[in-house]
């Protein structure tokens, strides 16, 4: 149920669960230096214990305790910190096992969102917090999908409207000799790289020259995925011309202009943007997958964009996920 800041600080202070909103997602949070409460982020949402959480703390100074800060994380953390960028470091040992599923390295966040930084201002811990989706279900840019999908097993939400950019935080392994981007987000390669003023590698560079690092387990392939079943198209031109779009399916486009090349098919389509504004697509995307699953919708057509170096990127990672079959 929804409940009131004070309420949610209690469980969180009593080893418990809470929902709490960042400018990402909604994020399931527990006490991140107590196993036993981190514990119940796995079993509530049957997250596999080989898949790690981040840590979310206030800001570097607060991570010192539980990460070895590197030059780079410094530059980053005073670039894009409090905002959507996850730093994997070397951990220190207090952090519990569970929180790192037994790796070396720990993820650390400073969130931007208001709420959730007043709440880390107020505890004297750091707070572990995934996404708070059952694993292998949309991550949650509203309280009442997190209310749908746990329904009565859920914790105190604490809501705070529509998340702000509405993808997960891009996560950057700065433990291994070059920079490695793991998941793309809002923080960009050529934001990062100019920040560094070095060249970085990314999880699509490694793909291509088949060196995966397979050392983010969350990031497997199959993830985000909506109830109803979907379809991966290349281009709004292969999609029109796949001529497999047929009533009670919906497709997802990205413009008013797109909708408007789909009006001789059967099918519903939604636009994920008026105008084709890539920070809107990102924010209504699994805010649109959400609303379709609660629709009897026979299948959803996702369709890729074009990519550059922006939030293309991590839009296409993630409507990739929702479309693949399995890990
Ligand atoms: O924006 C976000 O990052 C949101 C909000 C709530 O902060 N959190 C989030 O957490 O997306 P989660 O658990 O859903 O995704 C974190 C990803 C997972 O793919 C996980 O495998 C990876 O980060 N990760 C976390 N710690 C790691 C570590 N020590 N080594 C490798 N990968 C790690
Ligand atoms: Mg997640």
């Amino acid at each position: 149920m929804l409940s009131s800041f004070s309420d949610c600080k209690r469980n969180l202070v009593d080893g418990n669960l809470a929902v709490l909103p960042t400018e990402t997602v909604y994020g399931l949070a527990a006490n991140g230096l107590k196993s036993e409460a981190v514990n119940k982020i796995f079993e509530l949402k049957g997250r596999p214990a080989n898949n790690p959480v981040i840590l979310h703390i206030s800001g570097l100074d607060e991570s010192r305790p539980y990460a070895i800060i590197t030059k780079n994380a410094e530059i980053l953390a005073e670039r894009f910190w409090p905002g959507p960028l996850t730093l994997l470091l070397n951990k220190k040992n207090i952090v519990p096992g569970n929180v790192t599923a037994s790796l070396n390295t720990v993820g650390i966040r400073s969130p931007s969102n208001k709420v959730f930084r007043k709440m880390l201002n107020e505890l004297a811990f750091p707070l572990a917090a995934p996404s708070a989706n059952p694993s292998n279900r949309t991550s949650p840019t509203t309280s009442a999908q997190v209310l749908e999908m746990f329904g009565s097993d859920c914790p105190p939400v604490l809501d705070d409207g529509q998340t702000a950019l509405g993808l997960e935080s891009t996560v950057i392994d700065l433990t291994s000799k070059v920079p490695t981007i793991l998941r793309p987000g809002h923080v960009t390669t050529g934001e990062i790289e100019d920040c560094l003023s070095s060249h970085i590698s990314t999880k699509h560079d490694n793909l291509k020259s088949g060196k995966f690092p397979h050392k983010s387990p969350g990031n497997n392939f199959k993830h985000y995925s909506p109830k109803t079943p979907t379809m991966l198209h290349r281009s709004l031109e292969s999609c029109i011309k796949s001529n497999e779009l047929h009533r009670n399916e919906l497709v997802l486009v990205y413009s008013q202009d797109a909708v408007a090349r789909l009006n001789k098919f059967e099918c519903t389509t939604w636009s994920l943007s008026e105008k084709g504004i890539l920070e809107e697509v990102g924010r209504s995307l699994f805010k649109s997958l959400h609303e379709a699953d609660t629709q009897n919708f026979k299948k959803i057509h996702l369709i890729l964009l074009v990519e550059g170096d922006d939030l293309s990127l991590a839009i296409n990672d993630r409507i990739t996920r929702a479309c693949a079959k399995q890990d």
